[in-house]
C-alpha cells in the first residue's frame, strides 16, 4: 500500500515537470555561429531571418561586413519564445537547397546549434525525401536565465561546443566563472566536444544586462 502511494507521488512529480516548462520567453537571446571558410553576413542574415545591421550591433569585433573571418563566432540575436509551453527556443524558416538533409541542415547550415532528430522533430517531411526549394522549421533551444542561480545575468548566448574547446576556453571568453557556466547547464557533459550550452553574454552597451523580472 505505501509502495503503491509513494509509486502515485512520483509519477505525480514527473508529470508536473514535464508539463510546466515555462510561461513566457523573452525578447532577445544570441545564437553563437561559427563562422566557416567562404561564409558571409549576408548567408547568416538569411538563414536566421535578420537584418546585418541587426546582427552587426551584437559583433563589435567585426570591423568589416563584407569579409568575417573563417573561424570566428558571430552572435546572432533572436526572440527566445516558449514554445507550445514546453521549452524555449526559436524556430527560424529556412528555404532548402539541393541536397540537404535534416543533418547537414543541423550541422552545416546551422553550424550544431540545433542537432539532426531536434529538425526532424519539427517538419512533417520524412527524413529520407526533403523537397528541394520548400521551407522547414529549425528549431533553436534558448534560454531566459534562472533566478535561482543569479540575478545578473538576463542575455544568454546558445553556444555549440566545438571540439577541442572545454569549459574554461567558453569561460573565459565569456568572462564569467567556470562556476557559473556549470549551474547554468546542469548535466551538460563539459568533455564531450559537442553539445550545447548556455552562456551568459553582453548586451550592445558592452554589460551583462540583469535578469528581467517579471
Ligand atoms: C556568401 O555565402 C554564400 C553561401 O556560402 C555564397 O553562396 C555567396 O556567394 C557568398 N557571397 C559573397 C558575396 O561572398
Ligand atoms: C558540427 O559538429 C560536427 C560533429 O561534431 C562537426 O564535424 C562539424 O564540423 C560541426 N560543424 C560546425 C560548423 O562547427
Ligand atoms: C532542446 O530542448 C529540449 C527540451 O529541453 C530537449 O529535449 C532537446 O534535446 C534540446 N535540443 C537540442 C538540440 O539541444
Ligand atoms: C513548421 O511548424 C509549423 C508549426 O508547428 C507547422 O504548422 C508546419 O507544418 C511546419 N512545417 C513543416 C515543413 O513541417
Ligand atoms: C572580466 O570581468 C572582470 C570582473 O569580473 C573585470 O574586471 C574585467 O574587466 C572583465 N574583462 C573583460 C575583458 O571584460
Amino acid at each position: 500500500m505505501i509502495i503503491l502511494i509513494v509509486f502515485h507521488v512520483l509519477v505525480h512529480c514527473l508529470l508536473v515537470q514535464v508539463e510546466a516548462n515555462c510561461k513566457t520567453g523573452c525578447s532577445l537571446a544570441l545564437a553563437s555561429y561559427y563562422v566557416r571558410r567562404g561564409s558571409n553576413l549576408t548567408y547568416i542574415s538569411t538563414i536566421f531571418n535578420k537584418p546585418i545591421p541587426e546582427i552587426i550591433i551584437y559583433n563589435p569585433h567585426v570591423s568589416n561586413p563584407d569579409e568575417i573571418d573563417a573561424g570566428t563566432r558571430i552572435d546572432v540575436p533572436f526572440t527566445c519564445d516558449c514554445l507550445n509551453g514546453e521549452f524555449l527556443g526559436h524556430t527560424f524558416d529556412y528555404f532548402t537547397q539541393f541536397g540537404d538533409t535534416y543533418d547537414t541542415v543541423a550541422s552545416n547550415t546551422y553550424a550544431n546549434l540545433t542537432t539532426e532528430d531536434w529538425v526532424r522533430r519539427v517538419n512533417v517531411y520524412d527524413y529520407t525525401r526533403i523537397p528541394d526549394h520548400v521551407t522547414i522549421n529549425v528549431t533553436v533551444n534558448c534560454s531566459c536565465g534562472d533566478r535561482h542561480v543569479s540575478r545578473d545575468y538576463g542575455l544568454f548566448s546558445t553556444y555549440p561546443i566545438r571540439s577541442g574547446e572545454d569549459l574554461s576556453v567558453i569561460a573565459a571568453e565569456a568572462n564569467v566563472s567556470v562556476e557559473l557556466i556549470r549551474r547554468y547547464n546542469p548535466g551538460v557533459d563539459f568533455t564531450a566536444g559537442s553539445g550545447l550550452v548556455f552562456v551568459p553574454a553582453k548586451d550592445q552597451t558592452g554589460n551583462f544586462p540583469p535578469l528581467k523580472t517579471r
